[in-house]
């Protein structure tokens, strides 16, 4: 029996592959790829640029769909659920936070950050309680009203982090969440996450430059010709 099946993994991916082909032009990435994320459980992905880091990313995600192999997120298993199903499950029990924030241009700070909880059905009053308290947390309380192009850039990333986690989501995935951010500001932003998965057990899957932050991170991995290979302490 499917071990992912029994003891849920937060994102278990078995025998990943992906191949871009675009006309007569493949692109392949990579093959055979493996990866489990317990409940909890911080890693970050280094690599080259180019090397596949955002489309793992994408597939663990189910924002795009593998070539070959499976992606179970919280047990479930994403080729066998719907296109609603699948959107649903990643509002509920993902995050997102990439290196450009993404945020609505035409919403408010706090509009925003209530939309993936509205898309859960909850109500607006409740959506917006729980928007501006984690708005507040992340030390937005004064930028409510403040549409992104009227928020600095760490601003807005803050406000994207307050977005990917306001559903309190089993994992977050970051797309170097810190990579467009001056260095002060990008501990700030990363601290953030840490303190997530401390006070809430979310799973953090990070893919990023640093060194310093990946070091901080329960295992660290190197996507490298296809391959990912976990990295000893002393080679990070
Ligand atoms: N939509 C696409 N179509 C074709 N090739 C792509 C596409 N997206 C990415 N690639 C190629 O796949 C490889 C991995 O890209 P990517 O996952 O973005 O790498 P990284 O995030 O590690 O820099 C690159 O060689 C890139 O050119
Ligand atoms: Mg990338």
């Amino acid at each position: 029996m499917n071990e992912a099946l029994v003891t849920p993994a937060v994102i278990h991916a078995e025998h990943l592959g992906k191949t871009y082909a675009e006309g007569s032009l493949r692109t392949p990435v990579f093959d055979g790829l493996s990866l489990t994320v317990a409940k909890g459980e911080t890693v970050a992905i280094l690599g080259a640029s180019g090397a596949g880091k955002s489309t793992l990313l994408h597939l663990l995600g189910g924002l795009d769909t593998p070539t070959s192999g499976e992606v179970y997120v919280v047990g479930q298993k994403m080729s066998a659920l719907s296109d609603a199903a699948r959107g649903a499950l990643r509002n509920k029990s993902l995050g997102f936070v990439y290196q450009f924030h993404h945020l609505l241009p035409e919403f408010t700070a706090l509009e925003n950050v209530m939309l993936p909880v509205l898309l859960n059905g909850t109500s607006v009053q409740d959506a917006s309680q729980r928007a501006r308290a984690l708005l507040e947390s992340v030390g937005l309380g004064h930028r409510l009203a403040h549409k992104p192009g009227e928020l600095s850039g760490g601003e807005r990333q803050r406000a994207a982090v307050a977005r990917a986690l306001v559903n309190r989501p089993a994992c977050v995935l970051g797309d170097e969440p810190t990579g467009n951010l001056d260095e002060k500001t990008a501990a700030i932003v990363f601290e953030l996450m840490l303190a997530l998965n401390r006070e809430h057990h979310t799973s953090l899957v990070l893919v990023t430059h640093a060194r310093s932050l990946a070091r901080r991170m329960d295992r660290v991995l190197e996507l490298h010709e296809g391959k990912l290979r976990e990295l000893r302490r002393d080679e990070v």
